[in-house]
C-alpha cells in the first residue's frame, strides 16, 4: 500500500502522516514513513538552498534526482517487501511548486511517472491560503510574503486540479487534527 500526503505549507501533512503510520501499526502492518525533499545528498542541497533559491531548471533537476534515489533505495524495496509506505510530499509537490514557478504541471507529471510509481491513495490536505499562512506564522502582507501568498495560491490551484484522479482525495483541513485523521481513515 502506497500512500502520499500532499498540500501547501501549513496544512499539517507531517502530523497526519505520523498519525496514519500509527493507525497502520496498530493494525499490525509494517510502516515506512518518509518525506521529500529527503535527507539524502540532493534533498540536503535543496534544503540548504531554500533561502537564496536555485534557478528554476536546477531546482527541478535536483528534485527529480532526489526522487529517483528515493524511489530506487527506499520506495520500491519497501513496497516489494509488503510494507505500507507513507510519504509526506512526492511528485505532486513538484507539479504544484515548480508548476507555480512556470513549468507545465502535466509535463512534470509525465517526467516523474516515467520512473516514480503512482500511489494507491493521494490525500491532498486543503486549506485556504490565509489560514495556511496564519498557521505558519505570517500574515502575507510584506513584499516577500506577498510573493509567497501568490505562489501558494498557484500551488493550491494545481493540487485541487488533481481532484478528478481516481486515487486522489481532497481533505478539507480547517478542522482539528483528530477530525482530519478520521476523514483520511474513512477513505481507507
Ligand atoms: P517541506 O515539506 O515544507 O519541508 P520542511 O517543512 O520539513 O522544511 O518542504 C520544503 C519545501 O520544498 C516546500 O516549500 C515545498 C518544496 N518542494 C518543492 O518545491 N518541490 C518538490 O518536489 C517538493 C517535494 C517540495
Amino acid at each position: 500500500m502506497f500512500i502520499v500526503i500532499e498540500g501547501i505549507d501549513g496544512t499539517g501533512k507531517s502530523t497526519q502522516a505520523n498519525l496514519l503510520g500509527e493507525w497502520f501499526e496498530a493494525a499490525g502492518r509494517d510502516v515506512v514513513l518518509s518525506r521529500e525533499p529527503t535527507d539524502g545528498p540532493w534533498g540536503r542541497k535543496l534544503r540548504e538552498s531554500a533561502g537564496g533559491r536555485l534557478d528554476p531548471e536546477t531546482e527541478l533537476e535536483y528534485f527529480l534526482n532526489d526522487r529517483r534515489q528515493h524511489v530506487e533505495e527506499l520506495i520500491h524495496p519497501s513496497l516489494a517487501a509488503g510494507k505500507v509506505v507513507i510519504l509526506d510530499r512526492y511528485y505532486f509537490s513538484t507539479m504544484a511548486y515548480q508548476g507555480a514557478r512556470g513549468f507545465d504541471p502535466a509535463e512534470i507529471r509525465r517526467r516523474n511517472e516515467a520512473f516514480a510509481p503512482v500511489p494507491d491513495h493521494l490525500f491532498i490536505l486543503d486549506l485556504d491560503v490565509d489560514a495556511a499562512l496564519a498557521r505558519i506564522g505570517t500574515r502575507g502582507d510584506t513584499a516577500n510574503q506577498f510573493e509567497q501568498r501568490e505562489s501558494l495560491e498557484a500551488c493550491r490551484r494545481i493540487f485541487l486540479g488533481l481532484a478528478g484522479e481516481p486515487f486522489a482525495h481532497i481533505i478539507p483541513c480547517h478542522g482539528n487534527v483528530e477530525s482530519v485523521h478520521r476523514a483520511i481513515v474513512r477513505h481507507l
